[in-house]
């Protein structure tokens, strides 16, 4: 190319270089900025052949080109990285030959139809790989697949995006419990401690005590702040999704599964905390398969062999008594023990009467800053009247009962007569007109009797209208010598 654009100027130099007589000098000084600028562009093209390597090398995804013969024609560091592996001794062999596992790729080179962002589990003997991997198969003019291109990423990147995009966080801190009595310093205290430490911890107290308050400020003050907070509910779940929803499931494993399958919370929580709210909800089953993920530090998905290694503290919450519970075997003692390393016990807000104004204040201000109204404040008579309260709802209640208060009160004082609960309390329901006279015991066996024929049976829908845990209601039912076996009769 340099000669035939040098001939060319040669025939245009000798033409325009006429009446100097000089063409010869004039050649060879043009041909010389000619080669100069060759070299320039060649010298640009290795710079932007390098400063694409680089480009790519460092995108934050793993990066492999495939032949069709299975040789990888490309690696980024980060695919070394991910596969573990060395780029430059990897480029040019075959694939099957650097890893111990027959890359799903192979069938993309007849189908030409790729993949995006699929989940991948390898676990061979020689590694575990979990990743998300994309595969876009290029092809030539004729239309075969030449190549394919692999750009994947590991399963904790992803993680953490989900966590960030699901709001897998936990926003309370040992500073956003209120309150001053001794028996909340003592219990802030030990879940302090417990932060230091990765035992798992079991609080126990009653519903709006502020366990889940304590288990977030936990995880932020721990090691692991930065990972996921994942919180279930155990007793919110039904019956049948709680295995797939904590262990998670492959692809077809049980029927309405979706296709490719599903990581369950377990896995989710992967370097951080998981938190089990009213864990006495369990079924044994899942008990028993909640000891064996403690025990094994792993999770094996339903309708799957391989085991999936899980790094999560655990911090469960429950509001019944787990002992109790053991006698009557509807929880595994075995279990208890793993869970409850550090226990602590969050009083209710009755025994600690001296955090009712405090908690109260700290509500107020809180609504009435929404609401734009600073000046609001309680009568001492009905600070007085609140600390007289039971508060069976504890903290959220006091919550709930303030926020009303603000919301209903149209003055600047907030004083008794906005504040009727107290009363009310007191109220014993009204009996049904006509009903007979009969003993708590018979009402009670009355009533659950009555919301078993109407639920057809079923004990989880039973409790929830009840408001009692499935577990208490099947006592209720063998103490009251309830025969369920109407519900099959009907
Ligand atoms: N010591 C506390 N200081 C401030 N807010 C609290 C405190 N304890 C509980 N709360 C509030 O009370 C409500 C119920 O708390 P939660 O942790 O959900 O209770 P539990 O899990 O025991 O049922 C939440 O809105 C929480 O913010
Ligand atoms: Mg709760």
């Amino acid at each position: 190319m340099v000669e035939e654009v040098s001939v060319g100027h040669f025939i245009w130099l000798t033409a325009a270089g006429g009446d100097d007589g000089r063409p010869l000098e004039d050649f060879a000084v043009r041909t010389l900025q000619l080669l100069c600028s060759h070299c320039k562009v060649e010298q640009d093209k290795t710079c932007l052949i390098q400063e694409q390597e680089a480009i790519v090398d460092h995108i934050s995804d793993g990066l492999l080109v495939i032949e069709r013969d299975g040789v990888v024609r490309y690696m980024n560091s980060t695919a070394g990285r991910l596969l573990n592996l060395v780029p430059a001794q990897s480029i040019g062999k075959r694939f099957a030959d650097l890893l111990d596992f027959t890359p799903i790729i192979q069938p993309i080179f007849e189908s030409g139809v790729g993949y995006v962002d699929r989940e991948l589990i390898i676990d061979s003997p020689g590694r575990h790989l979990h990743l998300v991997d994309t595969a876009i198969p290029i092809k030539n003019a004729r239309g075969e697949v030449v190549s394919i291109v692999n750009t994947f990423r590991g399963i904790q990147r992803v993680r953490k995006i989900a966590d960030k995009l699901q709001g897998n966080h936990a926003r309370y801190t040992f500073d956003s419990l209120i309150g001053k009595s001794e028996a909340l310093r003592v219990a802030v205290d030990a879940a302090r401690k417990a932060a230091r430490g990765f035992a798992n911890v079991l609080l126990n107290g009653e519903s709006g005590v502020g366990k889940e308050v304590f288990a977030q400020a936990i995880h932020n003050a721990s090691e692991r702040a930065d990972g996921p907070f994942i919180a279930i509910n155990c007793a919110a779940l039904p019956r049948d999704l709680i295995e797939s929803e904590l262990f998670g499931y492959t692809s077809g494993s049980f029927t309405g599964a979706r296709k490719e399958g599903r990581p369950g919370k377990f896995e989710s929580a992967t370097g951080g905390t998981i938190f089990l709210d009213e864990i006495s909800e369990l079924p044994l089953d899942v008990q028993a398969k909640l000891l064996r993920v403690l025990q094994e530090r792993e999770v094996v998905r339903i309708g799957d062999t391989r085991g999936i290694p899980v790094d999560v503290r655990i911090i469960s919450a429950c509001n019944r008594d787990l002992r109790d519970m053991i006698r009557e075997r509807l929880f595994r003692e075995d279990l208890f023990y793993r869970c409850n390393v550090i226990g602590i016990t969050i009083p209710a807000l009755r025994e600690r009467p001296d955090d009712i104004p405090v908690l109260a204040n700290h509500f107020l201000s809180k609504s009435a800053a929404l609401l734009n109204k600073p000046t609001f404040r309680f009568s001492p008579g009905l600070v007085q009247k609140m600390c007289r309260h039971a508060w069976p709802g504890n903290v959220r209640e006091l919550e709930n009962c303030v926020e009303r208060m603000v919301n209903l009160c149209e003055g600047d004082e907030i004083t008794e007569e906005d504040f009727p609960e107290f009363d009310q309390r007191k109220d014993v329901p009204a009996v049904a007109a006509g009903a007979l006279p009969m003993s708590l015991r018979e009402a009670e066996r009355t009533v659950i009797e009555a919301v078993l024929r109407e639920c057809r049976f079923n004990i989880t829908e039973s409790a929830r209208r009840l408001g009692i845990s499935k577990p208490t209601l099947y006592s209720k039912i063998r103490e009251h010598e309830i025969s369920m076996e109407r519900g099959l009769r009907q």
